[in-house]
C-alpha cells in the first residue's frame, strides 16, 4: 500500500460507502479506515496530513449522502469499542464520540439525569449530532454540552469550554476533524418519570417521520418559523419521484429510496424540490442533509 505502511490492518481500499449509510447507496471510499484506539487515529490522521490525503469521519452515516463516483482520500469511523465509551460523572454523562446518541440518552435517563430524553429517536453517533448540532423542537444537543475534546486535522488534541462553544439551529462551533468526547451535563429527576417522557418523545416521533425506511434525517433546515416539511406538501410535492427516489408521503421533508435509487435520483429530487419550493411559495429552502 506505500502510503499507509504500518496501517495494513485498519486501512482498506475501495470500500463501498453505501453499506454504511442510511440511505444505502453511493460509491467506495479511496481508503477507509477503523482505528482500534484514539493513539491509533491520532498516528493515522498524522500520516494522512503528511501524505496530503484528506480525511473524512463517518458517524452512523444518517444525514449523509455519497455520492455515487464515491469519495477520494481517507473515511475513517470511530466504531472501535474505546470511542463508544459512555460514563456518568455525577450530574454529566461523558461518552465518546463514536457512542451512539440513542444509548448516551437512555444512560442519562436511567441514571436520572434529565436534558436529553427529548432527543431520544434522534440516529448517529453523539460526535454526529454535535457536529450538526442535532435536535428536536424541544431543544438540541448543544444546550447541554459543556466540554467537547478534538482532535484537529494537523493532529492536535484540544479541549473546548462552554464558553468556547457556540451552538445554533442545526449549527455547532465543533468543526475540528474528529469530536473525541464530550462532557453532557444534565439535571437530576425521577428515572421512572423520565422514561415516561422518553418513551412519549418516541411515539411521537415514530408516528410522524418515515423510520425504518431507507432514508435519512429531515433533508431542509427548516427556514425561521415554518416547517420544510409543511411547505412542502403546500407546494404539491409529497410524492414526487425522481428515478427510485420519492418525497415522502408520510413526512415530506424526507426522501425515501426505492430499489434501484441512485444517489443522482437523490441529488436531482433536493434539486426540484428546492427550486419548486422556491418557484412556488418563494422560499430559499437550505439543505440540512450533508453530501459527500
Ligand atoms: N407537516 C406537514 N406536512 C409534512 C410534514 C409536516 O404539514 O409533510 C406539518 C406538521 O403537521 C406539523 C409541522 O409541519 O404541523 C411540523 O412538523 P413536525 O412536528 O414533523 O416537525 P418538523 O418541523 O417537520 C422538526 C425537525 C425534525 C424533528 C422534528 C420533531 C427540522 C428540519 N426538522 O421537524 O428533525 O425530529 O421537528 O421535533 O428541524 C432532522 O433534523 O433531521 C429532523 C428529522
Amino acid at each position: 500500500m506505500g502510503l499507509f505502511d504500518g496501517f495494513e490492518k485498519v486501512v482498506r481500499q475501495g470500500e463501498p460507502l453505501a453499506m454504511h449509510t442510511w440511505f444505502q447507496l453511493g460509491g467506495p471510499a479511496q481508503y477507509f479506515a477503523d482505528p482500534a484506539d484514539p493513539d491509533q487515529l491520532i498516528a493515522l490522521v498524522g500520516r494522512c496530513r503528511d501524505e496530503d490525503v484528506p480525511v473524512r469521519v463517518l458517524g452512523r452515516g444518517s444525514n449523509l449522502l455519497v455520492r455515487d463516483e464515491g469519495v477520494p482520500g481517507m473515511v475513517i469511523r470511530l466504531v472501535a469499542p474505546p470511542f463508544g465509551k459512555i460514563d456518568v460523572d455525577g450530574d454529566s454523562v461523558v461518552a465518546g464520540g463514536g457512542a451512539k446518541l440513542g444509548r448516551a440518552i437512555t444512560t442519562a435517563v436511567h441514571h436520572g439525569l434529565t436534558g436529553l430524553e427529548t432527543l431520544i429517536g434522534i440516529p448517529g453517533t453523539l460526535g454526529g449530532a454535535l457536529h450538526g448540532n442535532a435536535g428536536t423542537q424541544s431543544g438540541d444537543i448543544g444546550q447541554w454540552t459543556a466540554q467537547a475534546t478534538v482532535l484537529t486535522a494537523t493532529g492536535e488534541v484540544f479541549t473546548r469550554e462552554r464558553d468556547e462553544l457556540d451552538f445554533t439551529y442545526r449549527r455547532s462551533s465543533l468543526d475540528e476533524l474528529v469530536i473525541l468526547e464530550a462532557r453532557l451535563q444534565l439535571d437530576e429527576d425521577d428515572p421512572e418519570e423520565l422514561t415516561r417522557r422518553m418513551q412519549k418523545h418516541w411515539i411521537v416521533r415514530k408516528a410522524a417521520q418515515p423510520m425504518g425506511h431507507q432514508c435519512a434525517g429531515c433533508v431542509f433546515k427548516n427556514p425561521r418559523g415554518a416547517s420544510a416539511g409543511e411547505l412542502i406538501e403546500e407546494a404539491g410535492l409529497k410524492g414526487t419521484r425522481i428515478g427510485g427516489a420519492v418525497v415522502s408521503d408520510r413526512h415530506a421533508n424526507f426522501i425515501v429510496a426505492e430499489p434501484e435509487c441512485t444517489s443522482q435520483d437523490v441529488l436531482r429530487l433536493i434539486e426540484l424540490v428546492h427550486d419548486q419550493v422556491h418557484d412556488r411559495l418563494g422560499i430559499e429552502l437550505e439543505r440540512e442533509l450533508e453530501i459527500w
